[in-house]
């Protein structure tokens, strides 16, 4: 499996009672109907990121703030993280007003605490991991996650005193002008005892420029208790870097985009285009697969050694084995077997499984459909709701029948069958092993094994129509032609002019 996660320390993992994530905000700065943190990138949503990186904690308890957005983001939440508490705050009166409802939710709470911002979807394991452990070695009441980067706008930042020790955090728009000259910030991950937050939180007001209560204020607070707290910078800025807008989505995006990548290419995966090439971090590539330009895996796809996908191709929650090669192809829910050929332009759609040496092509669609070993659907097919043998051989054009505008009826094709091109398979319907059909057969009977179906209007030759119905015409001129090169030939068999024959 790709992991974007840096080799996590093997000592062992510090207790955390409880996990906080703030997801009521607004994201104005989003413009868009959907809640800010069920944004997608990389295969999940921002929340879902944030969840992922606070997981491996294994906190007893986690409670998600949840407020705009609200029945959507407690749907996506009881389908991500079942056991996770929403809670609401009816109005975003600020970080700290979340918090403290959060804590208000869990009264019995005591311990540590980790309070993280939902919108920072880089956040990685191993960094809230070292926050935790510095909070927990230094035995502080609260540790701040921060970081040094070069453009500070918009964020909080962190001030020390001359020994280098935590004193405040200031919003950017409450800073003088040297504290804006600060490059540390604050990350919005923080880790606090739980009676210490609560202490604090119940004191914070909302006297900035935004009115609102920050969470942010009670850091200065706890110092002015005398109480110890810290600052821990994380090891890559970009882990907490915010997402508040569409373009720092896309920023983060392909951040995240670049760190799958360089662990596949360090574990030995081929990506011929790392620009144009997007694996989400829930999908695997083993080494020694090759992804070409074009390629996105999305979902939970793997994809095995000796693979090859692309270019221009992509697979979601797809299953593709070695030695298999998929080219020009759009796959969802499929599993691909190995050493088959999918595309160029095929479409595999939910429930397709192709046995080992299978081989769909060209402009084909199949849906909920096994394929056995060696059988082929190689042109301008549609496969639906069937079982097919192995060996088989299914013609150009021909389509799986499976739908009366009610139901849908499923399509049995047996061993080595051959399917004649421009067949329609109108299901319920069984071809036997063996068995032919012949070329633009509409097939509404079983076919027994060996048996070859013929189910077509006969042929009929209107001898000598375009020279009368067409007349003075190229077609009408080339026949005569032909006519008189076969009767210069001696033919005795010319008709009178007029005559219709039908065959
Ligand atoms: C916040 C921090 C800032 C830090 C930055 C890091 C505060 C006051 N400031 O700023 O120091 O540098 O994150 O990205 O916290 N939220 C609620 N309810 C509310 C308001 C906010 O749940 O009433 C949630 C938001 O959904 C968000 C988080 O709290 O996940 C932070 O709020 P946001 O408005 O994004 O704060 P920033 O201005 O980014
Ligand atoms: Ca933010």
């Amino acid at each position: 499996m790709s992991s974007q996660e840096p080799p996590v320390s093997t000592a062992p993992r510090p207790a955390v009672a409880a996990v906080v994530v703030l997801a009521a905000g607004q994201g104005t700065r989003m413009r868009s109907a959907t809640p800010k943190v069920l944004h997608p990138l990389g295969g999940r949503s921002m929340l879902g990121h944030v969840l992922a990186a606070a997981e491996p904690l294994g906190a007893a308890t986690t409670v998600v703030v949840v407020g705009a957005g609200r029945a959507a983001v407690e749907a996506h939440l009881a389908r991500i993280a079942p056991a996770a508490l929403p809670v609401l705050q009816e109005e975003q009166r600020g970080s700290g007003h979340a918090a403290a409802i959060a804590l208000d939710a869990v009264p019995d709470l005591a311990g540590t605490v980790l309070v993280v911002n939902g919108d920072a979807p880089l956040l990685r394991v191993a960094t809230v991991e070292a926050l935790v452990r510095a909070h927990v070695e230094a035995g502080n009441a609260l540790t701040v996650l921060t970081a040094e980067v070069s453009d500070p706008t918009g964020l909080g930042r962190i001030v020390r005193d001359g020994d280098g020790a935590v004193r405040a955090i200031v919003e950017e728009r409450d800073a003088t002008p040297e504290q804006r000259a600060i490059g540390e910030i604050n990350a919005g991950v923080y880790v606090g005892d739980a009676a210490a937050l609560r202490s604090a939180l119940g004191r914070i007001g909302a006297d900035n420029d935004q009115g609102e209560l920050y969470l942010t204020d009670v850091l200065g607070l706890l110092v002015g208790d005398g109480a110890p707290v810290g600052g821990a910078r994380a090891d890559d800025p970009a882990d907490v870097l915010g997402c508040n807008d569409q373009r720092e989505l896309a920023d983060r995006r392909r951040t995240l985009n670049d760190r799958v990548l360089d662990d596949l290419m360090r574990s030995g995966v081929t990506v011929v285009d790392p620009q144009t090439t997007w694996v989400d971090v829930t999908a695997g590539v083993a080494a020694d697969a090759v992804l070409h330009p074009g390629t996105q895996l999305l979902g939970t796809t793997t994809v095995a050694a000796g693979a090859v996908v692309g270019p221009d191709t992509t697979l979601v929650d797809t299953e593709v084995s070695g030695g298999a090669s998929v080219l020009r192809s759009h796959c969802v829910g499929a599993v691909i077997g190995p050493d088959v050929t999918v595309g160029p332009f095929s479409y595999l759609r939910p429930g397709t499984r192709l046995g080992r040496g299978a081989k769909v092509g060209s402009f084909v669609e199949t849906k909920n459909v096994e394929v056995g070993e060696d059988s082929k659907v190689p042109h301008l097919s549609y496969v639906g709701d069937a079982t097919i043998g192995r060996g088989a051989n299914i013609g150009a054009a021909t389509i799986f029948v499976n739908y009366d505008g009610v139901t849908k009826h499923h399509t049995t094709v047996g061993d080595h069958v051959r399917i004649g091109s421009d067949t329609m398979l109108v299901a319920p319907v069984t071809v036997g092993d063996g068995a032919y059909t012949a070329a633009g057969s509409v097939i509404t009977s079983d076919v027994p094994p060996g048996a070859i179906a013929v189910a077509r209007a006969p042929q009929r030759n209107v001898a000598g129509w375009v020279r009368r119905r067409r007349s003075g015409t190229p077609a009408a001129k080339a026949a005569e032609a032909a006519e008189g090169r076969v009767e210069a030939a001696g033919s005795s068999r010319s008709e009178a002019p007029g005559a219709d024959t039908e065959q």
